[in-house]
């Protein structure tokens, strides 16, 4: 397409939205504003929209009466179906944007990579799965001159990865990060006041999707250790999961056998925290769940627990869903840098993909107007 204003030749990017529940649905309310904003620069299409049964697409870009209607204007069929479709079309620039927490979809980011898709992914299983497949996977993006965004996987919108990398090209060396990864234990942690029983502030919780699709994967800390992990990584240490050392929130017979069973637990689990939090009271101290990876020697040693802290600690002052990030480097050493806001909730984490989707666009941009430059 040409801009008639000044007769130059737009690109075009092509965004397949995989997700549409809680952030999936936040970065569709988003999206209308978002296209406008680059409309002088590139033309920015939503070609399609799916969930774990259906999929709509519209090749030549889905308006917002299409999606918002998706229930009923979609057709059932899976990934490989909508992946058969986007790769028949050739289209340029196809960026997909995974907010799903789905393994199979992870399972295709090798597909995407060979394929020379862009991916934006909140999904934090693709960036921690084992250091092989997680090299082969960043070596295939490279040679294709794939862009992978991962700003929605850590703090939400909060500058965290971008202050990692930008401080490590700037030549500064990460010692370490510590802080308080997870705006849904936050959210349980800082809200527990003996009056909601914590299984009820779980539920709170989940409902204002500020937790994981299954709120063990918040409980066990494994979401923590993934974002551990993803940090770790763009610090330079390609470890692995297992090498991460995890005492989750909750005892691990409260987390066994299905999502029923943990509910079915509801009595037990609530005196076990209301015991918990009333030993740290005693004392004049806070719960906080806390992660923390010192790079020493070439070696990152991790942890992730739920600690007690004093109540005057820094670490424990946060509002529900905060999370904080303190970064020790050569740079920032004795005074850390200190990165801290909401770290959970649909419309920050859209907001994250759409810092992600800025970045690409703007890149494209520019070698667009070059390419054009250079044409004339
Ligand atoms: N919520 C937050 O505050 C937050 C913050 C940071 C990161 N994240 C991450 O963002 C992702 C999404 O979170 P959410 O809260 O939006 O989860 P959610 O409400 O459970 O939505 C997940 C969506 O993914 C879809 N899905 C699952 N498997 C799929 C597949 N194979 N193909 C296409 N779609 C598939 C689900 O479809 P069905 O409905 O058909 O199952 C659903 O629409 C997660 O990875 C989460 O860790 C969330």
């Amino acid at each position: 397409m040409v801009n008639k204003a000044v007769g130059k030749k737009l690109a075009q990017v092509n965004i397949v939205l995989l997700g549409k529940g809680n952030v999936g649905n936040a970065w569709l309310s988003l999206f209308e504003e978002q296209k406008a904003r680059y409309a002088d620069t590139v033309i920015v299409n939503l070609i399609a929209v799916a969930n774990s049964t259906k999929y709509l697409l519209n090749l030549a870009g889905l308006s917002v009466d299409e999606f918002n209607e998706f229930s009923k204007n979609s057709v059932s069929g899976n990934l490989s179906g909508l992946t058969e479709k986007v790769t028949q079309a050739n289209l340029d620039n196809i960026v997909i944007i995974d907010v799903t927490a789905s393994q199979d979809i992870t399972l295709s980011y090798p597909e995407f990579a060979a394929l020379g898709w862009n991916i934006i992914s909140a999904n934090k299983i693709p960036g921690t799965v084992s250091s092989e497949r997680y090299k082969r996977l960043i070596s295939l993006l490279k040679t294709n001159a794939c862009y992978w965004g991962i700003n929605a996987t850590v703090g939400a919108a909060l500058p965290i990865q971008s202050s990692l990398v930008e401080l490590i090209q700037a030549g500064d060396r990460i010692l370490s990060i510590s802080g308080v990864f997870s705006g849904s234990l936050s959210y349980l942690l800082v809200n527990y006041d003996g009056k909601t029983s914590f299984t009820d502030l779980i539920k709170q919780a989940r409902d204002a999707g500020f937790t994981e699709p299954d709120p063990r994967d918040d409980l066990s800390g494994a979401d923590v250790q993934k974002k551990l992990l993803i940090l770790a990584r763009l610090a330079g240490y390609i470890i692995n999961l297992d090498d991460i050392d995890v005492k989750p929130l909750l005892p691990e017979t409260f987390l066994e056998g299905s999502l029923a069973d943990f509910w079915g637990k509801k009595d037990q689990i609530d005196s076990y925290m209301a015991e918990t939090f009333a030993n740290a009271a005693q004392q004049n101290q806070k719960l906080v769940y806390q992660a923390k990876v010192s790079f020493v020697d070439k070696v990152a040693l991790t942890s992730v627990s739920l600690t007690s802290l004093p109540s005057s600690n820094a670490v424990t002052q946060l509002s529900p869903t905060d999370n904080v990030f303190t970064l020790k480097t050569d740079f920032y050493n004795e005074n850390p840098l200190i990165i801290r806001g909401p770290g959970a909730g649909a419309i920050v984490t859209a907001t994250a993909v759409n810092i992600d989707l800025n970045k690409f666009v703007t890149q494209l941009a520019i070698s667009n107007e070059t390419s054009n430059h250079n044409k004339n």
